[in-house]
């Protein structure tokens, strides 16, 4: 069994899509994290995450590279929106992600193209969304939750900018998959969003 699930940045897609691998006993991948290591990677490199070649080089991060707390980071993210515009990197990533999609026993996969490029085959295909006010204010309060101050404004607008980067570029663009159930979190808290998804979730596998 596959479940995609896909959305903008802070939707609660990766904490959804964490309890429904939980829920169902199989593994989960957050693909997000393999642009962030590419991103992270280039600055390393001294790159520029701009440059398809630099981008393309970066994709050989060591897996080390996965763990590291600067990944969660907002500027990490913003690198990671960067290079994941170039086909170059979503074709080196491509094998790697649709290897743990179809692993036995299946899997849950979060991301921006799992339903549309990773794994058109998922059996159940999610779209997670919630208004940008209330992403922003969402990870506004998980930073400062980590004790850094953060003007809620500069969230909103980062959001914005990843939002219609990811959106608009032509490979792979964030969608929902003609088949996916979009589930609006903007007026539930993390666990009522997870209940309505689960319902949703078990619902599709039923027919
Ligand atoms: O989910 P996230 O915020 O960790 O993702 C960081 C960036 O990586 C996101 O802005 C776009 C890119 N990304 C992508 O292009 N495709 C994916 N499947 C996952 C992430």
């Amino acid at each position: 069994m596959i479940i995609a699930v896909d959305g903008p940045t802070a939707s609660g897609k990766g904490t959804i899509a964490k309890r429904l691998a939980d829920h169902f006993g199989i593994p989960h991948l957050d693909t997000g994290l393999l642009y962030r290591a590419v991103g992270r990677q280039v600055e390393l490199n001294g790159g520029d995450p701009d440059n398809p070649d630099d981008a393309l080089a970066a994709c050989e991060f060591a897996d080390d590279l996965l763990n590291d707390p600067v990944l969660r980071n907002e500027a990490t993210g913003g690198l990671a929106s960067r290079v994941s515009i170039h086909p170059e990197v979503r074709k080196a990533l491509f094998e790697r992600q649709r290897a743990f999609a179809t692993q036995p026993g299946g899997a849950v996969l979060d991301g921006r193209d799992i339903g549309t490029v990773i794994a058109p085959d998922a059996d159940v295909k999610l779209f997670i969304t919630a208004s940008v006010e209330e992403r922003a204010r969402r990870r506004w309060l998980e930073i400062k939750g980590r004790g850094i101050e953060a003007e809620l404004g500069d969230i909103e607008a980062n959001i914005a900018r990843r939002d219609a980067r990811d959106m608009g570029r032509s490979d792979a663009p964030l969608k929902p998959a003609p088949d996916a159930l979009t589930i609006d979190t903007t007026n539930f808290d993390r666990d009522a969003a997870f209940v309505m998804v689960r319902e949703a979730v078990e619902e599709a596998l039923k027919s």
